[in-house]
């Protein structure tokens, strides 16, 4: 199961839900691979935003990636392809072939708490309370995916 989390950016939630899942993951023996990737160009070759990694180190949870923009070939290699909002799935979307669609999903269809079209939403103007919640919301999110990836739930394709 190869999964590619993807937001505007990739440099605050996509690169988070990667972390929390490589997390979660290495400690469940999760037969999977991951990466992250942002719609957008401008921050490609940066860290990840340092509000964003200083919530994920006070919850035990590094984040090390280097932004990268999504490429036409992810829609090959990915069995799964995440979106934190739904402007990033209309965007992947428009830059993939409908046979790809079925794969490409949003967060928090695997959030516990949220209604079926609430999205991640983007901290990069708010305070550091966003930065909090977004914590909060992609931790419940990537938690109810790896269970479903467990139960068999997501198909490889
Ligand atoms: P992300 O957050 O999509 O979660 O990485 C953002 C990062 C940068 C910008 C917007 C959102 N920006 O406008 O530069």
């Amino acid at each position: 199961m190869k999964v590619l989390f993807v937001c505007l950016g990739n440099i605050c939630r996509s690169p988070l839900a990667e972390a929390i899942f490589a997390h979660r993951a290495e400690k469940r023996g999760l037969e999977a691979e991951w990466d992250s990737a942002g719609t957008g160009h401008w921050h490609a070759g940066e860290s990840p935003d340092r509000r964003m990694q200083a919530v994920a180190s006070a919850n035990g949870i590094p984040m090390d990636s280097v932004a990268r923009q999504v490429r036409p070939t992810d829609f090959e290699e990915f069995d799964l392809v995440v979106a934190m909002d739904t402007e990033n799935l209309w965007t992947l979307r428009s830059r993939s072939d409908t046979g790809h669609h079925g794969k490409i999903r949003l967060m928090r269809e695997w959030d516990p708490e949220a209604a079926p079209t609430d999205v991640v939403p983007d901290p990069w103007y708010g305070g550091p309370e966003g930065f909090n919640e977004v914590f909060r919301i992609v931790d419940r999110s990537v938690q109810g995916l790896v269970e479903a990836i467990e139960r068999g739930d997501i198909p490889a394709s």
